[in-house]
């Protein structure tokens, strides 16, 4: 199995470019289904959850031309299939957009549970109640969700919980509804907007994504030949701005988008980092102490939930306590039992961490036990005395484009053993 190995305590230097965003990336492709045309998706990050959704789409009939590494066009036109069922499903969270995508354009749709990273219980149950307002019947049978209807008529739907995945499921289906669809306490993460955007591209009528009310009107059909590119990946910025803070370096993040970047942004500066915006880059330097703060995930706008474990490592570098209070999910600290393994003082009271700043991080063999603890596995082994060796590396390919590479152009020494090879 593949580990990386990273020996520490290099400050970071110099530029880095951010890729397309994983979760937006993951919403659009679906998306396509709604086309039964071609469209052309520029900056697609090519990372593993990309590979399998697309593996998937294949199988519905969907076909797929890379015109470079990052540009695909894809055609919808002989997609038949609203059969969603191959194990695939189980390997990415992302997978449950066919479920909207399929039961717009065909009114019907079959879909297995999606997988995704374990943070505890991650119910799909406003998703589904999205969908039977709309007027699907959903049916639960062998593992798959089952849903029909003779014909989706748009409907006002109140998010019990502020959720990302429903929000951007129930504008898949609203889409090609009758009528008009309110989807009101609507999550407002970018990657709506950019899903929102490139549907309205191909035709669509969607009003208010990025807020916490977002009407759909519904067309007949959408067309396609639509060029649309991916917002850059906010939470791979964010893990370069964090890490360049917590390695002390100096670092020029570029193709962000500062405005997504807000709420890092300010705890940096808090922290005592110099963060410089410029139109598409953000540039950190860190050469000062650094102090504690106390930080709360939340939806957008607030600290997002997967800069969370990379911003736990962060806090092992400031002076004195900090805290992270968990705000979305139940169970986000399992990564911390790894931490704790090279020397991190940090103790977990319910959805809080403690962390004790200040004290040496030593390298150890640990384990990614999700994509974004995964990230900060890797962070921490920058900072670490000595040799750190990160194992279960596919959790990372999930989501972090080149991140090997990307590292070690900024000096970082890290290499990747795979079967026994380097690369
Ligand atoms: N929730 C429900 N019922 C639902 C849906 C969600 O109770 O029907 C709860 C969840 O249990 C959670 C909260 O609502 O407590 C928010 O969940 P949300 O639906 O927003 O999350 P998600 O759609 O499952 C997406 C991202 C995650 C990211 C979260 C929060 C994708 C594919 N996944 O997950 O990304 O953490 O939003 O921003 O977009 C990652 O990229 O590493 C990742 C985990």
């Amino acid at each position: 199995m593949d580990r990386l190995i990273i020996r520490g305590q290099k400050r970071l230097k110099g530029e880095v470019t951010v890729s397309g965003a994983k979760n937006a990336a993951v919403g659009v492709l679906p998306a396509a289904l709604l086309l039964s045309d071609c469209c052309t998706i520029e900056n697609v990050p090519d990372i593993l959850d990309i590979s399998i959704l697309k593996r998937i789409m294949e199988s519905l009939g969907a076909k797929f031309e890379n015109i470079d590494a990052n540009t695909i066009k894809i055609d919808t036109r002989n997609a038949n299939s609203y059969m969603a069922t191959t194990e695939d499903m189980h390997k990415l969270r992302g997978s449950y957009y066919l479920m909207g995508a399929l039961l717009g354009r065909f009114k019907k749709a079959v879909a297995t549970f999606p997988g995704g990273c374990n943070f505890g219980v991650r119910p799909i149950d406003q998703h589904i109640k999205g969908f039977e307002s709309l007027g699907a019947k959903v049916e639960i049978e062998h593992g798959h969700i089952k849903l029909t209807a003779h014909k989706l008529v748009g409907a006002s739907i109140y998010l019990d919980v502020v959720s990302v995945g429903a929000t951007i499921n129930i504008m898949l289906a609203a889409v090609r509804a009758e009528g008009l669809t309110t989807i009101e306490n609507a999550a407002k993460e970018p990657h709506i907007v950019d899903i929102a955007n490139f549907l309205n591209a191909c035709g669509a009528d969607i009003k208010g994504a990025g807020t916490d009310i977002i009407r759909i009107r519904g067309v007949r059909e959408l067309k396609g030949n639509v060029v649309h590119s991916i917002i850059p990946d906010q939470i791979e910025a964010g893990t370069f701005m964090i890490a360049a803070a917590a390695t002390r370096g100096d670092v020029l993040v570029k193709n962000v988008i500062p405005k997504h970047m807000e709420s890092l942004t300010a705890k940096l500066i808090e922290m005592n980092v110099k963060v410089e915006e410029f139109d598409d880059s953000i540039h950190i330097n860190a050469k000062d102490k650094l102090s504690k703060v106390n930080i709360k995930t939340l939806p957008y706008p607030g600290f997002p939930t997967d800069l969370q474990p990379p911003a736990a490592v962060l806090l092992l570098r400031a002076e004195g306590i900090s805290t992270i209070t968990e705000g979305i999910f139940d169970n986000r600290f399992q990564y911390i039992e790894e931490l704790r393994r090279m020397g991190a003082k940090i103790r977990v009271e319910g959805r809080m961490a403690v962390i004790e700043g200040g004290s040496k991080l030593s390298g150890a063999p640990i384990k990614a036990v999700d994509l974004r603890a995964g990230a900060a596995c890797v962070i921490a082994g920058l900072i670490a005395e000595g040799e750190t060796e990160i194992y279960n590396v596919d959790y990372i390919d999930r989501g972090y484009e080149k991140m090997v590479e990307k590292f070690r152009l900024l000096g970082a020494e890290i290499r990747r053993i795979i079967d026994s090879k380097e690369d």
